[in-house]
């Protein structure tokens, strides 16, 4: 274990597979005390005790919640500061693809709800910790395929013309509204927000549609980033010396990419907003 993030609090959410994993057992290996956050109490102990065996950083604790349910994202935000004072880094990492329309608990189309809102609302209840932990990091795990997206604020869920897709590439298109517009108002605050992509990368994406993906996503493996290299750029964001200070960019291997027209639209950005605090009760 080495000595980079010790005295460092994070929390990664969707940290029992895939990019989310890797990135919490990196930043454990850099002595970070590390907040798993997974909707599977058993994979949540097994991830827990894997990461503390590999790193040998006894500060890996997992807390629960299923994050399409925005009860379950209050409870872990209220739980999480009863037990801790303070946060350094909130990864939103968790996900899915959703080929055939679905609603959560809360009855909000599914991909909208796990990929987006529950970027929002975790932030939004975990802002004033951050804000107390400055200097502190917000990362959020996006995809390129956000660039080739639109918010359609006339079928924000897709109720018209699902498309497992286009509801994906919406809700990380929102996903870097939400950083952009996130990196005006913390300004001065001394918390910074980045957006991400990870790369084509080999986890369980998408595993729960069945047949076609779960033969499509082993062939991917092929390939496919493995994990480890796929969360190398959310480990340095979440990490690295080098992006202190940094805000309100979007990062491709590690790299400030262009932007895109469509998320400089301040005012889509704007609309998003206030939709989205309507949704989540903020
Ligand atoms: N893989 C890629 O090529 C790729 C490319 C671009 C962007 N991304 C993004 O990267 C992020 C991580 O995905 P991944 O590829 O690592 O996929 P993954 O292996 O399926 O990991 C997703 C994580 O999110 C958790 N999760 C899913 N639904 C949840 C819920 N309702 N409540 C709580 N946790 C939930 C999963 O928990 P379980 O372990 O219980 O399933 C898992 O820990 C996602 O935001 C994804 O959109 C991935």
């Amino acid at each position: 274990m080495e000595n980079h993030m010790k005295e460092k609090t994070c929390m990664v959410t969707g940290a029992t597979s895939g990019i989310g994993l890797a990135t919490a057992q990196a930043l454990a290996q850099q002595g970070a005390t590390v907040i798993v956050v997974g909707r599977n109490p058993e994979k949540g102990a097994t991830t827990v005790a894997r990461i503390r065996q590999e790193t040998g950083n006894p500060s890996v604790e997992f807390m629960l919640a299923d994050l399409s349910v925005q009860a379950e994202i209050r409870h872990l935000a209220r739980e999480f500061q009863s037990r801790y004072s303070r946060l350094d880094v909130l990864v939103n990492n968790a996900g899915g693809f959703f080929l055939k329309r679905q609603l959560s608990a809360d009855g909000i189309e599914m991909t909208l709800a796990l990929n987006y809102l529950n970027f929002f609302l975790p932030t939004h209840l975990l802002l004033d910790t951050l804000k107390a932990s400055a200097p502190a990091r917000i990362v959020n795990v996006s995809s390129t395929v956000h660039k080739n997206a639109q918010i359609d604020f006339e079928n924000l869920q897709r109720e018209r013309k699902y498309s497992g897709i286009g509801a994906y590439g919406q809700s990380k298109l929102a996903v870097v509204l939400f950083t952009y517009e996130l990196a005006r108002r913390l300004e001065g605050t001394q918390v910074t927000v980045n957006a991400l992509h990870p790369g084509f990368v080999a986890t369980n994406i998408a595993t729960n549609n069945g047949w076609p993906f779960k033969l499509f996503v082993p062939l991917g493996r092929f390939i496919a980033l493995s994990p480890k290299k796929g969360a190398q750029t959310s480990i340095y964001l979440a990490s690295s010396p080098e992006v202190a200070g940094v805000t309100g960019k979007y990062f491709d291997k590690k790299k400030a990419a262009p932007l895109t027209a469509a998320p400089y639209d301040q005012a889509v950005a704007q609309r998003l907003w206030e939709i989205s605090v309507k949704m989540t009760g903020l």
